[in-house]
């Protein structure tokens, strides 16, 4: 199974039934801080089918319909979260691969249908959890009525696609990471969840967030370990160059609905290059396409500028620039690094926010700490000093005459934010109780847009100034072309 991080071991810690999170609760304001000071199937390109994929489609198309009999029945909460009763019933897009992550979490629930356009992949799935429903049409899947609540591990240039279909049709929704593959689904996704976020619970699949260090940092920048904050940035190091999409190569097997893997992305012919990771790396033969993903804007820079946003409180930027590898229509740049700025809030004063990757880098504070020796990390700096993080550490670096540390008192074991327990279960517990989740999509849509738009900056090659309440670049028409994707006829964002 895949992590984005080779050393993570989120997902791998026992389920803990916490039902006393602290989402959107962060307690304390440091007094030392200035307070604010403003603020298809489509048919293009499908190859003949073989007969026995059409029986096999045949009999899909079948148990489709004995599973959209079904009723919803009011959850009876009389025997504990995970009592008969109380379980619910899980639909699973994409079931092999990352997937695989989410089968314990899966286990305790009922999976009622499952979704691959890869027959095989569908069958990997149907061994673990064989009384569910088939499909490889996940439109058709989400007609199923028994369905509370959906896990979306498909390709990034679906996500979006998926999560609002879900939504739509009133069902929770786990979405793997990125939850969208340009500004416009983002803000679509979160329009759809603004709509539905008093019914139904919503998590991306950052599951790092469970790592206490998430919250560790944000204690201290909240609490004023680097006195006033003044801007924060995030970076990763890897790098996948390629030169541009696979030429054609042969034909896609009888067991691939290749037409449904492309989706509502314009047409690129088969090529098997695109099939040829290891479960849960798979995406890495993908998505650098600026039609399949958002390289590592969207892969790794979910999980890491995460670590950052965690301890902003930031809405959307109203302004993005950046630099990196000479434009590439095909690939999206491996080298880049993009800058932002953000308004003040109720806590802090107005901030910069950067991502680096592919070997972009920030300064490192004194040139004490070799950055390069942190492969994906995050730091803050403040009119005081330094925080430098990665997914599961922290350093503090005060600076300078003032940084004399009386300013800052570290929180008693009774402050801190307490532990979110297993990512996947706060999910499943969200559905069933709260609906508050630490990563929903109100949260991760203004963090992957900003870092969209970052994109955007990139591709219109200069800085542009952005209005976030309308979605609209405001001083380069040409760039506002760049916020959303053109799809293929038949496909519907906002089913
Ligand atoms: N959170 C993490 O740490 C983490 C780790 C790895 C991957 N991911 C994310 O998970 C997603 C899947 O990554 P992967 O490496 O497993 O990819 P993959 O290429 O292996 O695809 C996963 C599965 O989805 C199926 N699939 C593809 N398109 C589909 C569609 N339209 N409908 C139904 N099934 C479809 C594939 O056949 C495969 O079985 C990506 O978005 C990636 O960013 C997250």
């Amino acid at each position: 199974m895949g992590e984005d991080f080779v050393n993570s071991t989120a997902n791998q810690g026992q389920f803990e039934l916490d039902v006393s999170h602290p989402f959107g609760q962060y307690p304390r304001m440091n007094t030392t801080q200035k307070p604010c000071s403003a603020n298809s199937g489509g048919a293009d390109g499908a190859k003949p089918a073989s007969a026995r994929s059409m029986k096999r489609r045949q009999f899909l198309k079948s148990t489709a319909l004995i599973g959209a009999g079904g009723l919803i029945l009011p959850r009876m909460k009389l025997f504990g979260a995970d009592a008969p009763s109380n379980k619910l019933n899980i639909a699973l897009l994409g079931t092999w691969g990352r997937a695989e992550a989410h089968f314990d979490a899966l286990s305790s629930q009922n999976v009622v249908a499952l979704c691959d356009v890869n027959e095989k992949h569908l069958a990997f799935g149907a061994a673990k959890f064989p009384k569910a429903t088939q499909y490889v049409d996940w439109r058709k899947c989400l007609e199923q009525k028994d369905i509370d609540a959906v896990f979306c591990c498909t390709l990034d240039h679906t996500h979006a696609f998926a999560a609002n279909w879900a939504m739509n049709r009133g069902k929770h929704v786990y979405c793997e990471k990125p939850l969208a593959n340009c500004v416009e689904e983002a803000r679509v996704v979160r329009a759809t969840w603004l709509k539905n976020k008093d019914k139904l619970a919503t998590q991306v699949g950052t599951q790092r967030h469970e790592f206490q260090n998430f919250n560790r940092v944000r204690e201290m920048v909240r609490d004023g370990a680097i006195g006033q904050l003044e801007s924060a940035c995030a970076w990763g190091n890897r790098q996948i160059p390629r030169p541009g999409y696979l030429p054609a190569e042969g034909n896609p097997p009888d067991y691939l609905h290749y037409d449904l893997w492309l989706g509502p992305s314009p047409f690129h012919p088969y090529n098997p290059g695109y099939f040829t990771g290891g479960p849960g790396a798979n995406c890495l033969q993908w998505n650098m396409y600026w039609d399949f993903g958002s390289g590592q804007i969207g892969d790794m820079g979910s999980h890491t500028m995460d670590l950052a946003w965690n301890a902003l409180d930031a809405g959307l930027p109203t302004s993005a620039e950046a630099k990196g590898d000479p434009f590439n229509p095909e690939v999206t740049p491996v080298k880049l690094e993009t800058h932002f700025d953000f308004p003040a809030n109720d806590w802090r004063s107005a901030i910069r926010v950067a991502w680096y990757q592919g070997g972009a880098m920030p300064e490192s504070p004194q040139g004490a700490i070799d950055l390069k020796k942190i492969d994906h990390g995050a730091m803050f700096e403040g009119s005081k000093g330094y925080i430098v993080a990665d997914f599961q550490s922290r350093i503090l670096v005060p600076e300078h005459n003032g940084a004399d540390m009386t300013y800052y008192k570290p929180r008693g074991k009774e402050d801190l934010i307490p532990p979110l327990g297993n990512f996947q279960q706060q999910f499943i517990n969200a559905c069933k109780g709260d609906l508050k989740t630490s990563c929903d999509f109100g949260y991760a849509s203004n963090m992957i847009e900003m870092m969209l738009l970052g994109l955007v900056a990139f591709r219109a090659g200069k800085k542009i100034q952005y209005d976030g309440a309308a979605g609209q670049v405001t001083d380069c028409a040409e760039a506002n072309q760049y916020l959303s994707r053109n799809y293929r006829e038949g496909w519907t964002l906002n089913g």
